[in-house]
Formats: C-alpha cells, sequence, structure tokens
C-alpha cells in the first residue's frame, strides 16, 4: 500500500499540525502506557528535524463533547516531555484565541492542544469545525493510524481544508498490516482469540480466501465447540452466532483452509484468578465449569503450526492472560511468533487486548510488528476502507 507521505523540504519552516493518538491510560493523573506516545516519535522526530513547527492534536477516552478535565490531555504534555527533553506546551484549548495565541509567539516548542473531543463538532465531522482546528497552521500530517477508523473532524474533514500528508506510523502500519493482507508469503495462518466471535466475523469472510490455517482459540472457540455439538458447561458461547461458526467451518473446509480448535482446555470454577481449575478435553467440558485457556496440547499444536508458517497474524488471546493461571495459552502462542520472527517469518500482531498481552510478556520488540490499532486494524483487514487513511492513498 502505498501513501502520500512528506519530504523535508515539504514541512521546513512551516506550523504543522499533526493528528496523534494520545488515547492512552492515566492513573493519579500519570500516563500508566507510553506505547501509544512511542510510536508517533518517528513522526515528530522528522518533523522537527525539517526545521517544522509542530502541534499536536489527539483525543482522549470519550468525555461526549463535554470539557470533562478528567479526560484533560494535560498529564500527557508531561510525559511527552519527560520522555523526549523537547519544550512541550500544553495549551488549554484545541481551537480559538488559545490556540491563536500560541501559534503567533511560536518559538522551538512542541504545541499539545487540548481533547478533541470536547467539542461535539470532533465527532460529527463538522467542516466548520475543521476549519477552526486548521486557522493557525500550514499543513496538517495524519498519524493516528489507530482513529483511521473514524470519520471526525481531526481525522476527515481536516484533510480538505490544509494540505495534507500521511505521517510515518501511518506509512508503517499500512505497510506491514499491507503485506499481510494484500501479499502475504504462504504458508499463512490467522491465530483469532478474545470473547467474541461477533468481533471477528467481517475479517474471516475477508481472509478466508488468503489463508491457509485458521488457529482458534479463547472465548470464541467456545462458540464453535457449541456449533461441532459439543458440551461446553458455563463457558462463554455467542448462541446467536453457533450458526456461522457452523457455516464457517463447512466453508472452509470447502476451500482447502484448515481451522485448528483448542485440542484441550483448562477450565474453572469461576471466572476468579485464584479459581480451582482442571485440564480437560473440549468435546466434554464438565457442567459447571468454564473454559479459561487453552491447555499444553494445544499450545504445542499451535506453535507448530505458527512455526511451519511464513506469515502469521494473531488477532486476540487464548485465554485471559491478564490472570497468570489462564496466560499460559497465550503466551505460547507468543513465544512461537518470536520463534517464527527468528526464522524470518513476518509475524504481526493486531492491536487491542493481543497487544497488550505480547507487551505483558515483555516480546513486543521480538515480532515484527504490533499494530498500535484495535479497531482500526480489524477494520484493515475486514478490507474496508479507513477514512482517515483515503486522502493518503495512492493507487498504482
Ligand atoms: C482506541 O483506543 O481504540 C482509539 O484511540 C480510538 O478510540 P475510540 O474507540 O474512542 O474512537
Ligand atoms: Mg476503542
Amino acid at each position: 500500500m502505498k501513501m502520500k507521505t512528506f519530504l523535508p523540504g515539504d514541512v521546513t519552516g512551516k506550523k504543522v499540525l499533526v493528528r496523534v493518538d494520545f488515547n492512552v491510560p492515566l492513573a493519579d493523573g500519570k500516563v500508566t502506557d507510553t506505547t501509544r506516545i512511542l510510536a508517533h516519535l518517528p513522526t515528530l522526530r522528522a518533523l522537527k528535524a525539517a526545521g517544522a513547527k509542530v502541534a499536536l492534536i489527539s483525543h482522549l477516552g470519550r468525555p461526549k463533547g463535554t470539557a470533562d478535565l478528567k479526560y484533560s490531555l494535560q498529564p500527557v504534555a508531561e510525559e511527552l516531555e519527560k520522555i523526549t527533553g523537547w519544550d512541550v506546551r500544553f495549551v488549554g484549548d484545541c481551537v480559538g484565541q488559545e490556540v491563536k495565541k500560541a501559534a503567533s509567539g511560536w518559538g522551538n516548542e512542541v504545541l499539545l492542544l487540548e481533547n478533541l473531543r470536547f467539542y461535539p463538532q470532533e465527532e460529527e465531522n463538522d467542516p466548520e469545525f475543521a476549519k477552526k482546528l486548521a486557522e493557525n497552521f500550514d499543513l496538517f500530517v495524519m498519524d493516528a493510524f489507530s482513529v483511521a477508523h473514524r470519520s471526525h473532524a481531526s481525522t476527515k474533514a481536516v484533510a480538505k481544508v490544509l494540505p495534507s500528508f500521511a505521517g510515518l506510523l501511518i506509512i508503517k502500519e499500512t505497510q506491514m498490516l499491507g503485506s499481510v493482507r494484500d501479499d502475504p508469503k504462504k504458508p499463512f495462518v490467522l491465530i483469532l482469540g478474545g470473547a467474541k466471535v461477533s468481533d471477528k466475523i467481517a475479517v474471516v469472510e475477508n481472509m478466508l480466501k488468503k489463508v491457509d490455517t485458521i488457529l482458534i482459540g479463547g472465548g470464541m472457540a467456545f462458540t464453535f465447540f457449541k456449533a461441532k455439538g459439543y458440551e461446553i458447561g458455563k463457558s462463554l458461547c455467542e448462541e446467536e452466532k453457533v450458526d456461522f461458526a457452523a457455516k464457517m467451518i463447512e466453508q472452509a473446509q470447502k476451500m482447502g483452509v484448515e481451522i485448528l480448535l483448542p485440542l484441550d482446555v483448562i477450565a474453572a470454577d469461576e471466572f476468579k484468578p485464584d479459581s480451582k481449575w482442571s485440564l480437560v478435553r473440549p468435546e466434554a467440558i464438565p457442567p459447571g465449569k468454564m473454559g479459561l485457556d487453552v491447555g499444553p496440547e494445544t499450545a504445542k499444536a499451535f506453535a507448530e503450526v505458527i512455526l511451519s508458517s511464513r506469515t502469521v497474524l494473531w488477532n486476540g488471546p487464548m485465554g485471559v492472560f491478564e490472570m497468570p493461571a489462564f496466560s499460559k495459552g497465550t503466551e505460547a502462542v507468543a513465544q512461537a511468533l518470536v520463534k517464527a520472527t527468528e526464522a524470518g517469518s513476518l509475524t504481526v500482531v493486531g492491536g487491542g487486548d493481543s497487544a497488550a498481552a505480547i507487551s505483558q510478556f515483555g516480546l513486543e520488540d521480538k515480532v515484527s510488528h504490533v499494530s498500535t490499532g484495535g479497531g482500526a486494524s480489524l477494520q484493515f483487514f475486514e478490507g474496508r476502507e479507513l477514512p482517515g487513511l483515503e486522502p493518503y492513498e495512492i493507487n498504482e
């Protein structure tokens, strides 16, 4: 996928407005995970090195169009300054007089403007609001892959107001995810997990024609077991998706795609970290028990497939990885991705929970790419257009 990006000459001496995704977790007014901040640094460094003045806009949380200071970006400004050593100036509004003032006597400092979603016009993709956002700037750079699935004023309308470019994070994401989606080396394995089948249906529909094998774990596996007529005890099940699961198994068979379901299951009495558990066969999960992880036999079988594939796409944990007792299946998959990467395969982790899982195990730098996008990467693999990327796509 080719995207229109900036060259140093495009930005030198310019006032550049950059859409980032600083929607980071906070606790007690401090940033608790800096992954998303770090992901934007290549773009910000490139702009600064070329002599651009840089102003950042972002959302944080879902304040629903009101200025709820619980969602202020101020703590992120402090964190960005700490990480980079730059002079970062927080501006208490994203439009209007405060921005105008900051952009008039503007020296070398990086500006971070207050939460876009304090205005309802942001999520309404309001063209007048986009004009206000653009007012004090010469150029726009879209770097927020993880909100590119939203049609908002700062991701969509603003690109019609200012000359616009994609940033380096967008380039990296679309290259890595694009080579998996559009040009995978075979064999290609798709690993699916997480609680719900419904989140992944459109991804399966689009990717079934491209993959050789699908490994299914996590809560969603039990909907497939139900479709096969197994007893699943108290395990998660999306009743209304059982038919889809049955059809998918049939469709995959017709297309020569192998679907592998768990061979053994860690079944617990309760959804609790210290719950009593036992290893059971998937065909017969006892009535009072719920599957919370895949077992060691599954982990071994899944790892073998991963290691014999040249392209690996992973989306969704294999179990309740936040609880140590039920994290082993997910960790085994993460370790298998690392080995596959060392062996020269392309390994990509879709964002959201699987990204959180791989960093919990400290392995995020040992795979080819971990996407910053949750919803955005799903939509990408569904083969649907992302409104925030469209202005920069170069059709070859
Ligand atoms: C995310 O965390 O998924 C992105 O920042 C987008 O946020 P949203 O789902 O609130 O639009
Ligand atoms: Mg989200």
